[in-house]
């Protein structure tokens, strides 16, 4: 296969294409620096694309030739046309990694800091899945925060492992979950020595950094690896001004949702094994073997080379120091108007700058997201009974910051009514559970479907965990009891152990 090396050429305002390189560099005495930047699946792909063959294997729309007309119309004819899966035109296989997606991997484990990189189909969810799977078994205990992400939950019912729920601080005027102590996983490690791994997740959804040094110095201390699901954080290596990726903190696996902030297609994302990892890749390998999908779509696997391709380059450096200026820039303008209110970094935690938790006096998250969709067409990350989540983004425009403050400054001056606000309704509930059955055993025991207000005094069977951020209010195993109701506002029934 051909290997096609892109060359970006970068001067102080512009990006050359390849043909006017030779000729800016003898004209453009400002050019400040040259850096190669490879993307192997953007060129086998691309290959593949210029040589087309008969083709007589899936995907069996054939480059689109049997697809509804309005659909390829919608997407573009070029997609359909590399809409393909590993095996074919020499583009390599996912498991066992070989050519160009083998190569892929390794360049963004020397881009993210990591021993080996492993890419993932089905988002991080897959990655937790596999640490769940290859990391842990039935009755081992694991460490991990309550505000865990459902699909670490999954993980632990695949395996049968034992939560040993840690409660990070709870953030109460902002009723959300906030950092993890690193005294409370050693209290809790010194309790059970038995202990086989730590799972955290950090950042929090609303972008709450936790002490990941002190939390690795503890894990080392007692012997037990580390892994931290850095889903929300997968820029950190590349800029200065974010918060500093666990990878370089000592934890032994990350995961990352590349395609949540770092620029590849939805549901793309990486699971890194860290330089002197006390975890074998080839356990987490195994596993992510089983759970994978045998057709990967190259399409995705092709964004997440891409996606490193450009945080790698110059250019992606300029796209996150424009991300954490436009940032900057919203936040200062927030922080002058009267009652609206931003979370940052307080004592015992950091946030990160580009995720932008707001809530304004009087408004519920709820009516404020509803707003700002409907009076402003803007659409936020997420929004909560007392706030709204904004992205800062790498590929927003510095005009839609500008918007975005004007729109919030309007809605501060202006008087809505708020029924939701006036009723004090929340919906993400910061309870100690109560545990009366393993995860696993509850979710595969005999169950039946009861009214929610029959309920109470039962063992729950079912994961309520809403996405977003997709943490829990009940789990297999958990009492149900009356400080939950107010939760389940959206539920008839529930499914409950028999
Ligand atoms: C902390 C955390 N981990 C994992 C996931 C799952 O990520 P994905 O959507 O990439 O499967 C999410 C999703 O929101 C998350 O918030």
């Amino acid at each position: 296969m051909a290997k096609n090396i892109f060359l970006e050429y970068y001067t102080k305002q512009q990006f050359y294409g390849k043909s006017k390189l030779k000729k800016t560099i003898k004209q453009n005495s400002r050019i400040l620096e040259c850096v190669k930047v490879t993307a192997p699946i953007v060129d086998a792909l691309k290959e593949a694309a210029d040589n087309p063959t008969y083709q007589f294997h899936i995907p069996g729309h054939t480059k689109g030739n049997a697809i509804f007309k309005d659909f390829k119309k919608l997407v573009g004819e070029k997609v359909l046309n590399i809409d393909t899966t590993d095996e074919f035109d020499n583009l390599g296989t996912l498991h066992p990694a070989t050519g160009p997606i083998k190569e892929a991997q390794e360049l963004a484990a020397q881009a993210f800091g990591a021993q080996k990189t492993f890419f993932l189909l089905n988002g991080s969810t897959a990655g937790n899945l596999a640490i769940g799977m290859a990391l842990t078994k039935k009755g081992k205990k694991v460490i991990i925060n309550r505000n865990c992400h459902r699909s670490a939950l999954t993980g632990l019912m695949i395996s049968g492992a034992e939560p040993i729920w840690i409660c990070p601080n709870r953030i109460e005027d902002w009723s959300i979950w906030g950092n993890i102590e690193a005294s409370k996983i050693e209290e809790a490690l010194k309790n059970n020595p038995d202990v086989g791994m730590v799972w955290i997740t950090n950042p929090t959804y609303e972008g709450v950094v936790s002490d990941i040094k002190s939390i690795s110095a503890v894990c080392k201390k007692y012997n037990v690896p580390l892994v931290v699901d850095e889903a929300h954080g997968c820029l950190w290596n590349f800029n200065k001004h974010l918060p500093e990726t666990a990878l370089k903190l000592g934890a032994d696996v990350v995961i990352h949702s590349l395609h949540k902030t770092g620029g590849s297609m939805s549901q793309s994302s990486m699971l890194h094994i860290a330089k002197n990892s006390m975890i074998n890749p080839d356990d987490v390998e195994k596993a992510l073997k089983l759970l994978h999908t045998t057709s990967p779509s190259l399409l995705l696997l092709a964004s997440l080379d891409a996606a490193r391709a450009t945080l790698q380059s110059r250019a992606g450096q300029a796209l996150t120091d424009k991300m954490i200026k436009n940032a900057k820039y919203l936040r200062s303008r927030l922080d002058n108007i009267p009652n609206l209110h931003q979370l940052k970094s307080d004592f015992g935690y950091k946030t990160d700058v580009t995720k932008v938790f707001i809530k304004i006096d009087g408004l519920s998250g709820k009516r404020l997201e509803s707003i700002l969709e409907i009076d402003f067409k803007i659409e936020v990350e997420s929004a909560s009974d007392i706030g709204v989540l904004i992205l800062c983004n790498l590929g927003n425009k510095h005009s839609d910051f500008v918007y975005l403050a004007n729109a919030l400054e309007k809605i501060a001056a202006h008087h809505y009514t708020d029924i939701y606000y006036l009723e004090n309704r929340k919906h993400m509930p910061m309870l100690e559970p109560q545990i009366k059955m393993s995860l696993r055993d509850a979710y595969y025991a005999d169950k039946e479907v009861i009214k929610k207000e029959d309920a109470i005094g039962r063992i729950s069977a079912e994961v309520i965990a809403e996405c977003p951020p997709g943490i829990s209010i009940l789990l297999p195993g958990e009492l149900i009891t009356e400080e939950h109701l107010p939760y389940l506002n959206d539920y008839e029934t529930i499914e409950v152990v028999k």
